[in-house]
């Protein structure tokens, strides 16, 4: 039982890195910004918006007041934000949320996160691939090529398409995906209908990524501006297209048609835009000066990306009727119905459509990058099998781990429902988030005396509250997400008593003190 709580002390973590020898400790704080800004901005934002304005089945839509989602999620965030960077200060070694649990609340919560990041990071990813996909369609349709519906989206897609067309919708998104239910062709009876672009999107960065790629942090700070550029040549675009009307129509219920409860279920869904400022956190044994500059790199990546969030969705809802917007590309489908020169409307779409594919390409990456790296650590302490540490001989890279998460990403990307995922990448990550800031309460009382560069104002309070916030918003998913997200973490229990409990290292350093 007490090896279930027994911590890893932020001095044995530090010994660790003594050990293998940290890494170059070469990142400024704009460059860990930029870092944030770049893991963040991507698929949220570009496709998961579509459906929190106009909702599913499950839930209602927040309409033009999907503004006020994003800033409820911003407070929420900010909250944990705050937690993540007096962590992120005070324990600068790689690993984020898994090292830190490790720190402050024992073996098997650290093991319960480090299996909850696979949500984050792995899942999180199936999302941005199938978001990837959407975008890469409309661009190389600008080519005149048109991917066939049943090589571009899954099964469940494709039969909700049909049961909204024989309801009467007559729109090009619902025709498009009902099509590939009639062509797709038929396999020993069953018909193929398999996301082939978000598939092979994976299968090419899986390969880039055992190769090795130079990560250069010049390379980051080029996507960003891009990133920012694209959004900013949208509002820019956008700004001349609104028709404030479409924010307040009373026709179609006004500027909250849903009330809070679509807020609130709106802001659950754009959660997963605002994922990834917590990435900054994983980059702390290459900050230059961690003590400032982490707390500085993951509060303004938040801002920046706030910022921006609120004034494109202004902008998106502004120029369309919000209920036009429910399709994988909402950035699209509002350019697609706003009133203005056909010629302006065409080359926006393409460049949007151009930037989106760069922009979340770019997420993709760090992602597929980041998880391998997770598996690594998890494998050092030996909580996973150290196959998962291996290196390959040549090209220096975590090559199993990259591989294993290569195979489980684009498989589950050519056929999984693009909602469905980023809801469970939204409970996992909101978890982990609660875990984080519960975190910082228990390591204030455990290492009260260890020296906090960068200190939560008002702990236990500021915590406190980021955990009813982040659980708050779990509580606006669906009934079924829960259910898969109960059995994710017991499928982990099961491989931690298996596995884990017996070989970790900081059991075997016990029983050897
Ligand atoms: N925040 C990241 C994205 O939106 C996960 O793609």
């Amino acid at each position: 039982m007490s090896q279930l709580f027994r911590r890893k002390s932020v001095a044995d973590c530090e010994k660790d890195i003594a050990e293998r020898g940290g890494l170059k400790r070469h990142l400024t704080k704009w460059h860990l910004t930029a870092l944030g800004v770049g893991a963040t901005i991507g698929a949220g934002i570009f496709a998961t918006t579509g459906t929190a304005i106009v909702g599913d089945a499950a839930r209602p839509g927040a309409g033009p007041a999907i503004v006020l989602s994003f800033l409820l999620t911003a407070v929420a965030c900010g909250f944990a934000a705050l937690c993540y960077a007096e962590f992120a200060a005070m324990v600068p070694i790689s690993g984020s949320a898994y090292t830190y649990a490790y720190a402050s609340l024992g073996e098997l919560v650290a093991w319960i996160i480090g299996w909850d990041l696979v949500i984050e990071y792995a899942v999180g990813n199936i999302g941005v691939a199938i978001g990837w996909s959407g975008y890469f369609r409309e661009l190389v349709s600008h080519f005149g090529i048109d991917i066939p519906a049943w090589l571009a989206t899954d099964p469940r897609t494709a039969h909700a398409a049909v049961a909204a067309v024989a309801a009467g919708a007559t729109d090009a998104a619902s025709t498009y995906f009902a099509s590939a239910v009639s062509t797709a062709p038929h396999l020993f009876g069953f018909p193929i209908i398999a996301n082939l672009p978000a598939f092979l999107s994976v299968a090419v960065i899986t390969v880039v990524l055992v190769i090795g790629i130079k990560e250069s942090a010049n390379t980051n700070n080029a996507m960003v501006l891009l990133k920012i550029g694209i959004i900013l040549f949208f509002i820019a675009v956008g700004a001349f297209l609104i028709r404030p009307a479409n924010w307040t129509n009373p026709a179609l219920g006004g500027f909250a048609p849903n009330g809070f409860a679509g807020i609130s279920a709106g802001a659950a869904i754009i959660f997963f835009s605002y994922i990834g400022f917590d990435a900054v956190s994983t980059a702390s044994e290459e900050a230059k000066n961690p003590g400032k500059d982490m707390p500085f790199g993951i509060i303004a990546s938040l801002v920046i990306c706030t910022v921006l969030y609120i004034a494109l969705s202004l902008v998106m809802t502004g120029i369309a009727p919000w209920n036009t917007l429910g399709t994988p590309e909402p950035m699209i489908t509002a350019l697609a119905h706003a009133n203005g020169p056909p010629a302006l409307i065409n080359a926006s779409r393409f460049i949007v459509a151009l930037g989106a594919v760069i922009a979340m390409g770019s997420v993709l990456l760090v992602f597929q990058l980041g998880q391998p790296r997770i598996f690594f650590s998890m494998a050092r302490d030996g909580l996973l099998p150290p196959v998962m540490a291996k290196v390959h001989p040549k090209y220096k890279t975590p090559y199993v781990g990259t591989i294993l998460t290569g195979l489980f990403v684009a498989t589950f990307a050519a056929f999984a429902n693009i909602a469905e995922v980023v809801d469970l990448t939204n409970i996992g990550t909101l978890f982990a988030f609660v875990l984080v800031s519960l975190g910082v309460i228990l390591l204030r009382r455990h290492e009260p005396d260890r020296h906090r560069p960068f200190r939560v104002p008002g702990v236990p309070y500021t915590p406190i509250i980021s955990i009813l916030a982040c659980l708050y918003l779990m509580f606006q998913l669906p009934a079924v997400t829960w259910k898969r997200f109960g059995l994710w973490l017991l499928a982990g229990l099961v491989i931690y008593f298996f596995y884990g409990k017996k070989h970790s290292r900081l059991r075997g350093r016990a029983e050897n003190k």
